[in-house]
């Protein structure tokens, strides 16, 4: 069973790449009292996060936070040296690239998806959240393409 509307986020312990390498940071302290728009992809560097998805959160930056986010965060099954190399290749300063190494995110939200066959393994599933001091008021997942999720879209609803 997945995360539906009206739940609380979970729980966990994650990393962000700081200056000295990969750092632990609860998704508590990332939601508590904010107003957070998170998005989730399955994997860093591939075609439709690389070309389509984080760069339109890229753009939409400034706008989302001027409808009254405090943080955007894009999370992936991927290591925090991958998530901090992406979020440099695509100059993603006003998002916090959080690693979700263990996949314990994607599993614990129910949002996991087996990506073996084209060699990833276990990742998340494509979507977008707008979280509320830890409660989720939006949740779009996307099963094929970068729609529901969009920057756009989420800009729409908030
Ligand atoms: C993508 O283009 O976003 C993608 C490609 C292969 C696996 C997962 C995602």
């Amino acid at each position: 069973m997945s995360l539906q509307i009206g739940d609380t986020f979970p729980s966990l312990t994650l990393k962000v790449l700081g200056e000295k390498g990969p750092e632990d940071v609860t998704t508590d302290s990332l939601l508590s009292g904010k107003k957070v728009v998170l998005f989730a992809v399955p994997g860093a560097f591939t075609p439709g996060c690389s070309n389509t998805h984080l760069p339109g959160f890229v753009m939409k930056a400034d706008e989302i936070k001027a409808r009254g986010v405090d943080s955007i965060i894009c999370t992936a099954v991927n290591d925090a040296f991958v998530m901090g190399a992406w979020g440099k290749a695509q100059n993603a300063e006003e998002i916090i690239m959080l690693a979700d190494g263990l996949g314990e995110l994607a599993k614990a939200a129910g949002l996991d998806q087996d990506l073996s066959a084209p060699g990833l393994g276990v990742r998340s599933q494509r979507y977008a959240m707008i979280i509320n001091d830890g409660k989720i008021e939006l949740l779009n997942v996307d099963a094929t393409g970068v729609d529901k999720s969009s920057a756009e879209t989420v800009l729409a609803a908030l």
